[in-house]
Order: structure tokens, then sequence, then C-alpha cells
């Protein structure tokens, strides 16, 4: 069984759609051990609890600086001895020696087709304000695996999404997770649980 961690900051809709699809058996061998949000009032705690999963909140307002909120970060994933750590919304960024010690075994879910709006600053609603701002007609998600840089890690899918004539930011942002994200997600968790997606050299690498 994989022991996945999922790590949150809002409402928690995708780690929704992984609690739906462990239960469904859409996606097995796996077992979420955890579930960890920086924000200490938000829905994905009661999501996680709801499912029982263990969930507690590690919140940057509770530390003196970033370097001890990193340190307790790290230190309460480590506690849980996660096979992968998954990024489901989780709007911080990593410590550098999570990067490191868990290199290959961390995956986020981003609201574009990467490299279009992505990296610093672009999070959440504001990725679907600058892709209406820019007038695309196609967006989509992207999960990849994480490395040092913002949204740069190798690729493990895509799904394109079309803009629709009218769409506000917080309609295409429903529509991306509605066609793109719930699927994507529990599908890279799975592949990875089942041995179908693995990372060598920095490359993704998919069993046939
Ligand atoms: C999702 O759209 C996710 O792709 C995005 O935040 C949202 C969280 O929603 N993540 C990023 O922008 C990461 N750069 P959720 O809490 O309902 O899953």
């Amino acid at each position: 069984m994989l022991r996945v961690v999922v790590l949150v900051s809002g409402g928690g809709t995708n780690l929704q759609a992984i609690i739906d699809a462990v239960a469904a058996g859409s996606v097995t061998n796996t077992e979420l051990v955890g579930v960890i949000s920086n924000n200490k009032t938000v829905k994905s705690l009661e999501r996680a609890r709801s499912a029982g999963i263990p969930a507690v909140s590690v919140s940057p307002k509770d530390y003196a600086d970033r370097d001890l909120f990193n340190e307790a970060l790290l230190a309460k994933v480590d506690e849980l001895q996660p096979d992968l750590v998954v990024l489901a919304g989780f709007l911080v960024a990593i410590p550098p020696a999570m990067v490191e010690r868990y290199s290959g075994r961390i995956i986020n879910i981003h609201p574009s087709l990467i490299p279009s709006f992505c990296g610093v600053g672009y999070y959440g609603l504001k990725v679907h304000e600058r892709a209406l701002e820019r007038g695309v007609k196609v967006t989509g998600a992207t999960v990849h695996f994480v490395t040092e840089g913002m949204d740069e890690g190798p690729i493990i899918a895509q799904k394109p999404v079309l803009v629709e004539e009218g769409d506000t930011p917080e309609v295409l942002q429903r529509r991306v997770m509605e066609q793109a994200e719930w699927i994507l997600l529990p599908q890279a968790i799975d592949d990875i649980a089942n041995g179908r997606i693995r990372i060598e050299n920095g490359k993704v690498v998919q069993a046939q």
C-alpha cells in the first residue's frame, strides 16, 4: 500500500476527489495516512476527519519565522512516513529540505497547462484571472512531480479544458476542476501506487 499524505490550504475539493476515488476503488493500493493544512479553519480538515483520516494544521502564524515553520511542517510529514506527498491546492512554498528528502515522491496539481500561467504568483483563482485576461481559448490542468523551481518539475499528465464566452474566473475555475483536476490527480496517484508511473533521472517513465 502506498502511504499518501495530502497537503492542503483551502476548500479541499481535490482532496475530496482523492478520498472519493479511494473509497470507490478507482484508486487502489493506496492508504491516505494524513492530511496537513497550513490553515487552521479550513473545510479540508473537516473533509479529512469525516473520512476518518488524521488531519492537523501546521500554521506559519504559530512560528516565529519561516525556517521554524518549515521545520515543523517537515517534522509532521516525516511523522506520517509517507511514500508519496500530494499537494492538493497547497498554496505555500515547499521547504527546500522537503523537496530534497522526498525527491521524486511529491506531486502537485496546478490549474493550467504548464508552462502557461504558472510559477510565482500563479495560484488558485489568480491563474484563471490571468488566463481570461490573456484571452486564451483553451486552458486546463497539470499534475507534475515537485522539484525546487516552482511548477517546473517533470509533467505526469495534462488535460485541456475549453474557455467559454462569458466565463468568469470562478466559472472557469470550477470547469477546470470538474473536467480536469478531479480526474487527473486521483489517476496520477493510482498510476504511482500501481507502478505505472515513476521518475527516473528527472524524467517521468510510464510503464506500457
Ligand atoms: C485548485 O484549483 C488547485 O489546482 C490550485 O488551488 C486550487 C485548490 O482547490 N492549486 C494551485 O494553484 C497550486 N499552484 P481545492 O482546495 O478545492 O482543491
